[in-house]
């Protein structure tokens, strides 16, 4: 079932962390291609440690489409961001809306904080609806404390949706534990995260969506959590998810 989504893939060439050069690039696209994914939001760490400006954002994913198009591989980049939620703070509006996935306006993708979920994510995530963006949890099985599914229950009360690492869902100590929260309602779309052809998580998501469709709660759903879900997201729709 091709038309996946991609939604937190650091493949924009010499940015952050990610992709090293317009090579690397255009590998981890045909990688991508080959799992059937159609649409790959690019997400550059948008936090202190990483000199990303977020007015060059829409131009340089321009740059890598006409270089996908070139090179012949079937897949389109989007913008987006990762956005460290210590530095929510210090962004404006308009730059929210530049680094939001697909550039939808909408859906935020939210890192965490170093260390366990706490209160503040709940505060960001609130903080974030008030000036009328919702937000993406990134990788919240990076972050889990010993409350981790209070915390992540508390953000989805509040509107927030939850992204995995794609990896994590098939392969290591965190994938019962994503398998569990997925099966209470506490994971709803998935990301490769991948930062490298060379290296790594690969850009890929059906490994991951294959190890949902396990999940009971979840295998009614899997269209959407494959694609209905994070098209919208993308399209910056009002998403309610339906499990
Ligand atoms: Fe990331």
């Amino acid at each position: 079932m091709p038309g996946f989504v991609d939604l937190h893939c650091h493949i924009l060439p010499g940015l952050d962390d990610g992709a090293v050069d317009v090579g690397d690039s255009l590998a981890m696209a045909r990688r991508a291609a080959a799992d059937g994914i159609e649409t790959i939001c690019a997400t550059p760490h948008i936090r202190a440690d990483h000199d990303v400006r977020i007015e060059q954002l829409p131009e340089r994913v321009e740059t890598l489409n006409a270089a996908l198009a070139h090179a012949g591989i079937a897949v389109t980049v989007v913008t987006g961001g990762e956005l460290g939620a210590e530095r929510f703070p210090m962004l404006s509006d308009d730059e929210l809306r530049a680094i939001s996935l697909g550039g939808g306006g909408r859906w935020i993708l939210l890192e965490p904080r170093p260390g366990p979920m706490d209160d503040a994510l709940e505060e960001t995530v609130e903080a974030l609806h008030a000036r009328g963006f919702r937000a993406v949890i990134a990788h919240p099985e990076r972050h889990a404390g010993a409350d981790a599914a209070e915390r992540l229950a508390a953000v989805v009360r509040r509107g927030a949706l939850v992204q995995a690492t794609v990896e994590f869902l098939y392969e290591g100590g965190a994938a019962p534990v994503l398998a569990a929260w997925a099966g209470a309602g506490l994971v709803h779309l998935v990301g490769s995260d991948a930062h490298t052809s060379r290296a790594g998580r690969p850009a890929a998501v059906s490994r991951g969506l294959g190890a949902l469709l396990a999940v009971p709660a979840v295998s009614p759903h899997i269209d959407w959590v494959a694609r209905d879900g994070p098209r919208a997201v993308v399209a910056g729709e009002d998403v309610t998810p339906p499990f």
